[in-house]
């Protein structure tokens, strides 16, 4: 893995849209990206809003789909992860509506509904770009501590500290449902780049795990300091405790 400290959120931010422009600039061929909701990226979906206003069709080729998504909540519920990716890029990005993947929310059975979009991912290519936040207990997507390298994607019932976490998303007085159906840890090391990122002192706890801790399930961001294919950015605040800033 790669590691990036940059100086603020802002310079994180637009070196992750880069990143993005880059690999949407270097087909014209269909490729899958799957991205996350979160705070972490706001700040990449402005910018990449920004870009394409100036560049029309420039992410035509370019299927979107969803990490992890709440299950057992209604479809455009407030608390879903697409509906915020809606609000944040699909729409103000134009993003056409045959071009978005997400979980059905409201499926009769969760684990067919895991297969169905692992299907969907494998038989049209893979992933040619996965974009992850870090969750302060080391979750990605929704694999959470106790998720092994080989998982796939599935159901996850959420621990007390993501729920916590969760919190912070929601403005009306709505508990976060505690379970959630997610991207498999090897589902997504399988992507052709993986692009991890991380800003604010809250994070510099668990990014000085991932960085300079064991590589174990109970860090499940861990598992993609082995990978070459993997970059992490993080800001100055939450590097501040990596050995290589001292
Ligand atoms: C959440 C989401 C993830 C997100 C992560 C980090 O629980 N399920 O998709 O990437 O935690 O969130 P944030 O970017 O708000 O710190």
């Amino acid at each position: 893995m790669e590691l990036s400290i940059v100086k603020n959120y802002e310079e994180l931010s637009q070196r992750a849209a880069n990143k993005v422009i880059a690999i949407a600039e270097s087909t014209d061929q269909p490729i899958n990206i799957s991205i996350p909701a979160g705070r972490t990226p706001k700040g990449m979906y402005h910018d990449l809003v920004d870009y394409v206003k100036d560049h029309p069709g420039c992410f035509d080729h370019i299927s979107w789909y969803t990490l992890d998504e709440y299950i057992n909540i209604p479809k455009g519920s407030a608390l879903s992860c697409l509906t915020k990716l809606t609000h944040l890029f699909y729409e103000p990005a134009g993003i056409k509506k045959d071009k978005i993947f997400s979980f059905n929310t409201e499926a009769e059975d969760f684990n067919k509904e895991a297969e169905r979009i692992e299907a969907l991912i494998s038989e049209t290519g893979g992933l040619r770009l996965s974009i992850l936040g870090i969750g302060r207990n080391g979750h990605v997507g929704f694999n959470e501590p106790g998720s092994e390298r080989d998982s796939r994607t599935r159901v996850m019932t959420l621990q007390a500290k993501t729920l916590e976490q969760s919190k912070v998303y929601f403005t009306e007085d709505v508990l976060p449902p505690k379970e959630g159906i997610t991207l498999g840890i090897q589902t997504l090391l399988e992507s052709e780049e993986i692009l991890l990122f991380a800003n604010s002192t809250e994070k510099e706890a668990i990014i000085h795990e991932v960085v300079e801790g064991d590589i174990s399930p109970q860090v499940p961001a861990s598992f993609f300091r082995e990978s070459p294919k993997a970059e992490l950015i993080i800001d100055e605040e939450a590097a501040k405790r990596l050995s290589v800033r001292k």
